[in-house]
Formats: C-alpha cells, structure tokens, sequence
C-alpha cells in the first residue's frame, strides 16, 4: 500500500500541557542517546490527541527526540497503526484481509463497510464519524476473520453481528472487544480439550478483553483522563545531574539541585512533571573548556565558545524555543555550559563548528537547524515562527 502524507496539512501542531508531560516522561525511559526509541509512543500520543498524524505533528516529535526528519517518516509511513489522513471521528476500522481472515470472511466485512461506511476505503461516512481500510494480518489469525477498532481486536466476526458494532458505535456505545462468538480466547471452537477445570475459576474476559473494559477507551480519544504514566527514576534526579566533563576541576564547587515534587501531579493525568532545574548557589562565572581532550585523541575542530557554570540569577532561558532543540538536547547544553539564547547567538562559525562537533549523539544539529539565527531572535525578544507555534499550544 502506497502511504504518503496526507495533501491537506495543518499549520502546527503542539501536545497539550498533559501530553506533553507525558511524552517528557516517556523520553525520560531512555538512555542518554537512545531518545529516539520513544518515537513509537509520541507518535501514537499524537495521533491519539489530533485522530490523525499530520507533518507538522511528525516533525514536532522529531524536534523532541533530536531525529533527522526523514527517521520519523519513515517510522510514520512504515506503521499502518499510523493515520497519516483525517479518518472517522469516532472509529476507524482496519479489516484484516490476509490469508486466514480472508478465507473466513473477512470479504464480507469489507462489504459491510462499503455499504454502511463508503464504498472506498479512507473515505469517511456520510456523518464524518466512520472510516475503513484494509490492512494486512494484525496477528490474530486464530480467531478470523477480526477487525482492529482503535485500540482493541474484534475478534470472530460475522457480517452481522459487524454491522451491530457499527450500529452501536454509531449510537455512542462501546462494544466489548475480544471475540464475538463466545469464544473466550483462542481455544478449540469446540469448546476445551484440555485444561477443563480452567473454566471454573476465570475471570469474565480473558486478559486482553479484561483490560480493554477497565480502561474503557476502546474508540476514546486522550482526554486527560487516562492511567497516569509513572516515571519515579526521573524524582531521582539522575535524568538531570550536568556530565562529569561539565565540572570544571580545581572549580568553585556549584551545587546542582533536581526541584521535582513526586506527589504532586502536573496535570489532570496525574502524570508527573519531573521538570528538574538546575539552581546555582555559587555566583555564575565564565569558565573554561568543560571538557579535557583524551589524550592522543584528534583535537576538535573550530573554538570552543564561551561557556559559564551555571545560568545567571534571571534563570536559564527555554532553549526548547530553538527548533531542533529538544528536553535532551537542553540538558546537553546545560551541562556544557550554555543557559542563553545570547551565549548561542554570538557563535562564531569557528564555535559553531566545535560545539556541532562535540554534541554527542546530536553532532551537526547547531548547523542543520540554525540554532544561531533563531538565538538572536530569541535574545532580542522576538518570536520565530517555531517558537511561536510551541508558546501557542501551550507546550513549555
Ligand atoms: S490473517 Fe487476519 S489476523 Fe492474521
């Protein structure tokens, strides 16, 4: 199937306060330089708030993982879990059509959603609140034919009792995934050959199913309600301690204190937001390189810019307003030295060349993105266009 960003894309896109406390918290699983393994989650979180991923949407995560574009396209147009177009505001329905499903019907449902969603898939109801499409085998090829619904599997469908799923959608109710025929999992149709006492002491749905209906949000959208995403290794402050390389030897000594409040929840998901700071006791000071060359190692090319050991009394500057500049990447510069738009405005092209060569993990962003041109913007107060979309949805 040929998946290509959608033609009609929107200006912007930002995570709301919540989500963007919880995608933070999903970052914070990570080593430091494996932030781009969250890609999957942010995506999907994304999707989950706007119904449908967008390019700007796609390169917001990418600004937030410090990923070159391109990965995060192809992640986006790899996964058909991934709606890269507007579908259905309350469900769109993804019918298996492989093998097995095929085989057991999975014909017929594609003809229920002809007739009672649009004759092409992609395309939406006539009411904007339905969408199909069919997709390859989603893995649950013991009870086919199956359609994915949002979240969760329909499993043992027939044409009929699909379109009852439909109708009910349609009506605001949320159908009971799992399997449609009394089935309780994957066994024998014909009922257990084996493990026959089992019956007895089960709970009502299998595990899938029970999880399904205690979270109860099948077709819903995140709304700030859902499980809160922990993330107690952040109230540790292990995420926010500077690289050893940052301290200066034979330095004044610069307390680092992690302020994060573990009880407090940020937002209505409960979801903490482990925004740690950095809080200097000792007065800011020009200092040195922060970080000694290895012996015999090839020295770094361009000069190493000004840097100060901790952000001066106004506090450091958001350095997320620079696109390209994600949590991660903030905290590199910080341990590094740098706190300002104004320190990173006055790069030369000889420091922007040493500071592109000693991000580790993120060498060559300052250039790519042009952090400098965005930092005089920012150091004289004024908006760029990025920053502008970020302050707008209330990300930072
Ligand atoms: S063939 Fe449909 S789930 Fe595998």
């Amino acid at each position: 199937m040929l998946r290509r960003l959608y033609h009609q894309q929107p200006e912007s896109f930002a995570f709301s306060p919540a989500n963007q406390a919880w995608a933070e918290g999903q970052i914070s699983k990570y080593p430091e330089g494996r932030q781009a393994s969250a890609i999957i989650p942010l995506l999907w979180r994304a999707q989950e708030q706007e119904g449908w991923l967008s390019r700007p949407a796609i390169e917001h995560v990418a600004d937030m993982l410090a990923m070159d574009y391109i990965r995060a396209l192809e992640v986006a147009t790899f996964y058909f879990m991934f709606q890269l177009q507007p579908v259905g505001s309350v469900a769109h329905f993804q019918i298996c059509g492989t093998t097995t499903c095929m085989i057991c019907g999975a014909e017929d449902l594609i003809a229920v959603c002809k007739d009672k969603i649009a004759p092409k898939a992609f395309d939406l109801s006539a009411d904007g609140k339905f969408s199909w499409e069919e997709v390859e085998c989603l893995g649950a090829c013991a009870n086919a034919p199956m359609a994915q619904i949002g979240k969760d599997y329909y499993e043992d469908l027939t044409a009929a009792r699909f379109a009852e799923i439909i109708d009910e959608l349609a009506a605001g109710k949320v159908p009971v995934p799992g399997p449609q025929n009394g089935r309780y999992a994957a066994e024998p149709k014909s009922g257990l050959t084996s493990l026959k006492d089992f019956d007895s002491g089960r709970a009502q749905y299998n595990a899938s199913v029970q999880a399904a209906v205690d979270i109860g949000d099948t077709v819903k959208r995140i709304d700030g309600t859902e499980v809160p995403l922990l993330t107690p290794w952040r109230d540790k402050g292990a995420m926010h301690k500077p690289a050893p390389s940052a301290v200066k030897q034979n330095a004044e000594p610069v307390a680092i204190v992690t302020k994060v409040s573990p009880a407090t929840p940020a937002d209505a998901t409960g979801a903490t937001k482990a925004e740690a700071q950095a809080t200097p006791t000792a007065k800011p000071a020009v200092e040195p390189a922060a970080k000694p060359v290895k012996a015999g190692a090839e020295p770094t090319p361009g000069k190493k810019p000004k840097v100060l050991s901790a952000p001066r009394k106004s506090g450091a500057d958001d350095l997320k307003m620079i696109k390209g500049v994600g949590p991660k990447l903030e905290q590199l510069l910080h341990s590094m030295g740098f706190y300002h738009f104004d320190q990173i405005a006055k790069w030369t092209e000889e420091e922007i060349s040493w500071v592109d060569q000693n991000l580790e993990g993120f060498k060559g962003r300052v250039s790519r993105d042009n952090w400098v041109e965005q930092a005089r913007l920012l150091a004289d107060g004024k908006e760029t266009e990025f920053s502008a979309r970020a302050k707008k949805g209330g990300v930072y």
